[in-house]
């Protein structure tokens, strides 16, 4: 049986104990009226709700280790929608930022998605406002749009195909050559792909805060130190951090690349959340972090760490924060995603 423990809430937070740890909690203003107990054994009630609920926990690789390790699926953008469109759980909890819930509620209209903090964002999302991407489709009519996942529903719902860092290359080379595309809203990805493709994309100007933070001057010195190492990287980095990389790919491609290549040590330019699944799956590599530029903890996503175990077991229990949108707009984003998924099979 779990022993509850009784959290008192001072103004933005509080301190508990979590198996005789100390750890710090912040209140959740929008649960007022729902239940703030704790149980010592987070992992285990978390389990026992996931059967009282017939619930799934898809969980993306840069969330905390303690949330990966409580996960049902741990994937990249790509592997996280395609569990949530054939999950035969009633309830979706979706350990990750607000667009990847999102994506979960536009293929699950009628199941009860669960994000443990609604303020899990994402810089790049925010870096394409809908009005201001409406008036620049408008003045291209004849362009087709291709949005990266990392965006809002809104977004989504004025695309006409949705890709993810795994399939964006694959995805345009399947549209006809004379078709000209709009490519939204990750230039750095963008950029990539034209590179890969030899495809010229308009690009809208948006970029993720965590990703563009990596020192070059810095992984060059680690590659000094390390003359063994392979730095290995999410598409996106900017180009000079792309060039000192033995590989790019998305979180998912990254992890394998890590298992299957020869190399004992890897600079990983991405969030280090990753770093506790590749840890996990290759114990007798070294994995080393590529630094900010920076003295601050900026390569860690602030987004995708405002959730905690904490949080996810209070969402489970009191069933919310739920993930909510207008219909018109759901039906509109459907669409394009589901083209995504029949393009990547
Ligand atoms: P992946 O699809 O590669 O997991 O990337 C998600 C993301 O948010 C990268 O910043
Ligand atoms: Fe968004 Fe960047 Fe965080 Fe990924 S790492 S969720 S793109 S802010």
């Amino acid at each position: 049986m779990s022993v509850l423990v009784k959290i008192t809430i001072i103004t933005s937070g509080c301190f508990i104990a979590i198996n005789s740890k100390p750890v710090f909690t912040t209140a959740l203003p929008q649960q007022t009226k729902a239940s703030s107990f704790l149980p010592y054994d987070l992992f285990g009630a978390i389990n026992t709700l996931k059967k009282e609920l017939n619930a799934v926990v898809l969980a993306h690789y840069y969330q905390d280790p303690d949330i990966q390790d409580v996960a049902d699926y741990l994937g990249d953008s790509l592997g996280l929608s395609q569990q949530a469109a054939s999950t035969s759980a009633d309830v979706i909890v979706f350990a990750g930022v607000h667009f990847m819930a999102e994506t979960a509620k536009i293929l699950n209209p009628d199941k009860l998605v669960l994000l443990p903090d609604l303020d899990a964002g994402c810089s790049l999302a925010d870096s394409c406002p809908p009005e201001e991407f409406a008036k620049f489709k408008a003045a291209y009519p004849d362009h087709l749009v291709v949005s990266y996942i990392n965006c809002s529903a809104e977004i989504k719902a004025m695309s006409d195909i949705i890709c993810t860092s795994s399939n964006a290359v694959r995805i345009v080379n399947q549209i006809p050559e004379d078709q000209p595309i709009i490519f939204a809203p990750d230039r750095n990805l963008g950029r990539y792909v034209m590179e890969q493709t030899g495809r010229d994309l308009l690009l809208w100007q948006g970029s993720c805060i965590v990703h563009e933070t990596f020192s070059e001057k810095k992984i060059i010195q680690l590659k000094i130190e390390h003359p063994e190492a392979e730095v290995i990287a999410h598409p996106e980095c900017e180009p000079p951090v792309l060039r000192h990389a033995s590989y790019i790919g998305s979180t998912t491609a990254l992890l394998k690349y890590a298992q299957t290549s020869p190399a004992s040590t890897f600079i990983v330019a991405t969030e280090p959340g990753i770093i506790h699944q590749m840890q996990k799956q290759t114990p007798n590599k070294r994995f080393i972090p590529a630094p900010a530029m920076n003295n601050c903890a900026c390569n860690e996503c602030p987004y995708m760490r405002l959730n905690t175990l904490e949080k996810l077991y209070l969402a489970m229990k009191n069933r919310q924060p739920e993930i909510t949108m207008p219909e018109h707009i759901r039906v509109a984003a459907l669409r394009p995603i589901e083209r995504m998924l029949e393009m990547s099979v």
